[in-house]
C-alpha cells in the first residue's frame, strides 16, 4: 500500500472550511450592516480529525483510494440558528449561490431520526484552488437552531461515552429531552416577532451611534475644537435621553453639518 500523506490529503479541505467560514459570516455582517434581521447567528466549522476518519473508515468499510469520494464530511460547516423559520431561509441562500454546488439534503427536521437528532444537512461541491489547480472537494453543512444544537451536543458526549450502545432509559430520556426542544423551538417561534425587532432596533442604535462618533471624529479634522466638543456634549445628552427619535434628529443635524464643511474644503 502507498503511504497515505494525509497532511496533503486535509490541505485542501482546511482551506475549503476556512473560505466558506469567510463566505457564511460575511452574511451575518451584510445583514446586520444593513439593520436587518440574519438568519444565521453564527457558524463554526472544522477539518475532520484524522482518527474520526479512520473510525469512519471501518465502520463504513472504505478503503484508503475511496475517502475522498465515500467520507463527505472532511470539510464540515455547522451553521446555527435562532429560530426554526430561520433554517429555511438559510437552505435557500446556500441554493442560490453560484460558488457551490448542492449534492446531497438530508432533512432531519421533518423526518427526526430515531435517535431524536434534528438538523438540515447537505452535502455541498465546493471549488478550491490549490498550488495544483482547482480541486472540487465535498463539504457536509449541518443546520440547526439552538435547541437542536443543545440537544445534539449532548447526545453526542453520550454516544462517546456509550459507544452507540446507550441503555434504553437513556434513550427514552433522551427522546422526551428532543420532544422538548421541540416545544422550546415552537415557543420561540412564537414571539419572533417580537424578539426580531427587539434584536434589530438595538442593532440599528449601534449603526447609528457608530455612525455618530465617526462623523463627529471627521469633523474633528475640519472644525475647530470648540465647535467639536459642543457637538459631543450634545450628543451624550441626546444619547442619554434614550430616544431612537432624538438620536436620528441629531445624526441628521450633524449630516448637515458636515456637509457644510465639506462643500466649504472644496471651495
Ligand atoms: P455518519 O456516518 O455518522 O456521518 O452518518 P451518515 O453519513 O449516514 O450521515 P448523517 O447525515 O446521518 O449524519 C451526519 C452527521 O450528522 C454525523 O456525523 C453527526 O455529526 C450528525 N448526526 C447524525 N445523526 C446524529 C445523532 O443521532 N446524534 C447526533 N448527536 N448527531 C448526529
Ligand atoms: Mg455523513
Amino acid at each position: 500500500m502507498e503511504i497515505q500523506l494525509w497532511r496533503e490529503l486535509l490541505d485542501p479541505y482546511q482551506l475549503a472550511v476556512d473560505e466558506l467560514l469567510v463566505k457564511f459570516n460575511h452574511i451575518i455582517t451584510e445583514h446586520r450592516n444593513r439593520g436587518l434581521y440574519s438568519p444565521i447567528e453564527f457558524v463554526d466549522g472544522r477539518v475532520k480529525s484524522i482518527e474520526s476518519i479512520l473510525e469512519k473508515m471501518c465502520r463504513k468499510d472504505v478503503s484508503m483510494n475511496d475517502i475522498e469520494e465515500k467520507i463527505e464530511d472532511i470539510a464540515g460547516i455547522r451553521i446555527t440558528c435562532q429560530f426554526v423559520e430561520d433554517i429555511d431561509r438559510v437552505v435557500n441562500i446556500i441554493k442560490q449561490r453560484t460558488d457551490m454546488k448542492v449534492k446531497q439534503e438530508k432533512d432531519y427536521i421533518n423526518h427526526m431520526k430515531a435517535s431524536g437528532y434534528r438538523s438540515y444537512h447537505m452535502i455541498i461541491v465546493y471549488p478550491v484552488n490549490t498550488i495544483e489547480g482547482c480541486r472540487e472537494i465535498n463539504a457536509e453543512i449541518q443546520i440547526r437552531t439552538m435547541a437542536m444544537n443543545f440537544w445534539a451536543t449532548i447526545e453526542h458526549s453520550l454516544q462517546y461515552k456509550y459507544k452507540e450502545n446507550i441503555p434504553d432509559y437513556i434513550q427514552q430520556k433522551l427522546m422526551h429531552a428532543s420532544e422538548a426542544i421541540i416545544e422550546i423551538d415552537k415557543a420561540m417561534s412564537d414571539v419572533r416577532d417580537e424578539i426580531m425587532d427587539a434584536q434589530n432596533s438595538h442593532r440599528k442604535k449601534e449603526n447609528l451611534v457608530k455612525d455618530i462618533l465617526n462623523n463627529i471624529q471627521n469633523l474633528y479634522k475640519v472644525a475647530s475644537k470648540r465647535e467639536v466638543t459642543r457637538i459631543q456634549d450634545e450628543f451624550y445628552k441626546v444619547y442619554q435621553m434614550d430616544d431612537m427619535m432624538q438620536l436620528q434628529h441629531f445624526s441628521k443635524q450633524l449630516d448637515i453639518i458636515s456637509e457644510g464643511y465639506r462643500a466649504q474644503s472644496l471651495q
